[in-house]
C-alpha cells in the first residue's frame, strides 16, 4: 500500500494534493485498472465475505429477539443489553460491507432466517448468546485461514479486527453467565443482573 502510495506521490511531483481517503480511492482506481477493472478479492473470498455480512445480520436479528423475549418476560435491562449489541452487529455487518465494496467486489445481501422467539432463562438465553458466538468465531477464524490460504494479506490483516471482537465478545457472555450462576442461590440475583445490564453503554 505505502509503494503505492509513493508511486502516486512521485507521478503529482513528490506532493500529495489528495486528503488519505482520496489518495486510497485513487490507489484503488490504478489497482483496478492494472487488474483490468476487476475485483482485488477473489470470487471464493468475496462469497465467504458476503456469508459473514450475512453471519452478522442474523446475529443482529437474534439478538433483537432477544431483547423483544427480555422486555416479554419482565427483564428491562436484559433487553437494554440486547438491544445494545444489535447495534455492535450492525457495525459488523456494515464493516464488511464498506470492505467488499472498497476492494471493488460486489455486495451480494442474502434471506436473513427467522429467529427464535423463545429463549427459556436468563441463564438458558446467555447460553444461547455464548453458542451463537463461539459459532461465529469459527467463522471468522475460517475467514482468516482463507484469506491465508488465497495469500490475500489484505483480508487477513482486515479480519484481525474481527480475531479481537470475538475474543471480547465471548468474554462478555462467560462473564454474564458467571453472574447468572448465583441465581440458584440468591433469587435477588437477576434483578441485580439486569439492573446492571441496564446500563451498557452505546457502541463507539
Ligand atoms: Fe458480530
Ligand atoms: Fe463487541
Amino acid at each position: 500500500m505505502k509503494s503505492r502510495r509513493k508511486i502516486f506521490q512521485k507521478r503529482n511531483g513528490g506532493k500529495s494534493m489528495l486528503s488519505e481517503k482520496d489518495a486510497m480511492k485513487s490507489r484503488r482506481k490504478i489497482f483496478q485498472k492494472r487488474n483490468g477493472g476487476k475485483s482485488m478479492l477473489s470470487e471464493k473470498m468475496e462469497e465467504a465475505l458476503n456469508e459473514q455480512i450475512n453471519k452478522e445480520l442474523y446475529s443482529s436479528y437474534l439478538y433483537l429477539a432477544m431483547s423483544a423475549y427480555s422486555s416479554s418476560v419482565g427483564l428491562p435491562g436484559f433487553a437494554h443489553w440486547f438491544r445494545v449489541q444489535v447495534e455492535e452487529e450492525n457495525i459488523h455487518a456494515m464493516k464488511l460491507f464498506d470492505y467488499v465494496n472498497n476492494q471493488g467486489g460486489r455486495v451480494r445481501l442474502k434471506e436473513i432466517k427467522e429467529p427464535p422467539m423463545e429463549f427459556g432463562t436468563a441463564m438458558n438465553m446467555f447460553q444461547q448468546t455464548l453458542k451463537h458466538e463461539q459459532f461465529i468465531t469459527r467463522s471468522i477464524h475460517e475467514l482468516v485461514e482463507l484469506a491465508n490460504a488465497e495469500k490475500d494479506e489484505a483480508t487477513a490483516s482486515f479480519l484481525q479486527w474481527y480475531v479481537e471482537e470475538q475474543v471480547e465478545e465471548e468474554e462478555n457472555d462467560n462473564e454474564i453467565i458467571a453472574k447468572l450462576r448465583g441465581v440458584d442461590k440468591n433469587e435477588y440475583v437477576i434483578p441485580s443482573v439486569d439492573q446492571e445490564l441496564a446500563k451498557r453503554l452505546p457502541p463507539r
